[in-house]
């Protein structure tokens, strides 16, 4: 059953429901695009058919070996930048106790990432932790060339070479990289590393579901066949549906693209569950990726609420008024916890006593919605009833079809990433690297 809803009454008063449905043609064309393989970077629509055609004996053989990984490792590493490190990491923290580091509960490992930055503090204190702690490393790069997570695989590999011996180090160091031959992939022969392959035809911010997604989240013990079941959900039901009237995805592609010609041109995606924080941060690369080019697209930007009330509260509220909100509500909460009553009721809160304090956070949203829908900020709400395998499967799939459409309607191609790639070539270039002379550097 789909259980992402997505509410659009809120736009009423900023944009007709006639504004979005104007966009119906586009959305049908999209979808052919899409589905027939004929709009530009048709050679990255993998991730389409991704949930139905994933293999069985892949997601058992990527449970089998997660399961031994888990059973020597307190710490597992996640190396991986970009696409090769939000999906997975999205899904984790989602589904990951907020504070699992200190309660020493032996039966899964702590799940730590690296590569995303080339902070020297953040990798050494990472070691601090590896000196004392039995572990293993996942180094996911489908080029197998991006700086970050080659120099922190680099420092790893070294540490954890040093602190196991190479045979043990071997059996220790799991590799996920693209199809063709790279420097990752050849060390991963060499070393005769257990690998996995991210296809060719599906670019890192859609790969959540191949083995760079899989193999991490499985290792933190989410149930990977439930993600993926989740998600073709979605995917069949896209498929049924490829048009504007009763199909979700096609939308909020559409509303967006109507709040963009409004004027709106930021998008802040809302969630009141910290849960959800990295999803959010999965959400903007995979949207400004896309469609952030040719001078196009709509910003994408996020804000945890409560926590971002008492600081972008301010702003939206009364700053300028490019904004639209999509809010991502939780209906239940995984634990339960009411608010206590005191005696001398110190902190005049007993009004509030016995009542839950996700039925207070589900006021606040509320209220909120309320109030910045009265100061001009349009809000798609899109809502699952709790955060499991299945839905995260299903927003995901969710969240990448409306990506590609909304980018096909405004007419850029949301599969490739020429700034990024020219960042990758610059920043080799900017440290002496004579290779990447053979490529334009972005910067003069
Ligand atoms: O979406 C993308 O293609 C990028 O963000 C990449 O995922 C990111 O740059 C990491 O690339 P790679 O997996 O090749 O190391």
């Amino acid at each position: 059953m789909i259980q992402v809803k997505l509410a659009l009454d809120q736009l009423y008063s900023f944009i007709s429901k006639e504004q979005i449905i104007a966009y119906d043609k586009q959305i049908v064309s999209a979808y052919r695009k899409i589905h027939n393989k004929t709009g530009v970077g048709s050679d990255f629509l993998g991730w389409v058919d991704l949930p139905s055609g994933t293999n069985t004996d892949l997601l058992i053989r990527i449970e089998e070996h997660a399961a031994v990984l888990r059973s020597k490792s307190e710490v597992v590493v996640v190396v991986g930048a970009g696409g090769s490190y939000h999906g997975s990491r999205a899904v984790i923290e989602a589904m990951t106790h907020h504070f699992s580091h200190l309660l020493n509960d032996d039966s899964l490992p702590a799940v730590l990432f690296a590569g995303q930055n080339i902070s020297e503090d953040y990798l050494a204190d990472m070691c601090d932790v590896l000196d004392k702690k039995e572990y293993s490393i996942i180094v996911i790069s489908k080029s197998g060339t991006t700086l970050e997570p080659a120099l922190a695989f680099r420092v790893l590999n070294a540490h954890i070479e040093k602190k196991y011996g190479h045979f043990e180090a071997q059996k220790r160091i799991v590799v996920i990289t693209g199809q063709r031959e790279n420097a990752l992939k050849q060390v991963a022969n060499n070393e005769s590393y257990e690998s996995y392959v991210i296809p060719d035809d599906v670019g890192g911010r859609y790969s959540v579901l191949t083995p760079a997604g899989l193999f991490p989240i499985a290792v933190a013990g989410i149930d990977i066949k439930a993600f993926v079941a989740g998600a073709r959900k979605m995917e069949v039901f896209s498929r049924a549906v490829g048009k504007i009237h009763g199909n979700p995805m096609a939308l909020y592609a559409a509303a967006r693209q109507a709040l963009l010609a409004s004027g709106k041109s930021i998008e802040v995606m809302v969630s009141y569950d910290p849960r959800l924080f990295y999803f959010t941060e999965w959400y903007k690369q995979l949207f400004s990726e896309s469609e952030g080019k040719e001078l196009k697209g709509i910003f994408p930007v996020s804000a945890n609420f409560t926590t971002d009330l008492h600081s972008m509260g301010q702003y939206i509220q009364e700053g300028e008024r490019k904004l639209f909100e999509t809010v991502i509500s939780v209906i239940k909460p995984e634990r339960t916890l009411q608010v206590p009553f005191t005696e001398n009721d110190y902190d005049q809160l007993n009004f509030l006593a016995g009542k839950r304090l996700s039925d207070v956070n589900h006021q606040i949203e509320f209220g909120t919605k309320t109030a910045h829908i009265g100061s001009d900020v349009p809000i798609i709400s899109i809502e699952i009833p709790e955060i499991n395998p299945d839905t995260m499967g299903q927003l995901m799939y969710f969240f990448e079809m409306s990506c590609a459409l909304s980018s096909y309607v405004l007419g850029v191609n949301p599969f490739n990433q020429p700034s990024v790639d020219a960042y990758k070539r610059n920043v080799f270039s900017l440290l002496g690297k004579e290779a990447c002379n053979q490529e334009p550097p972005l910067l003069e």
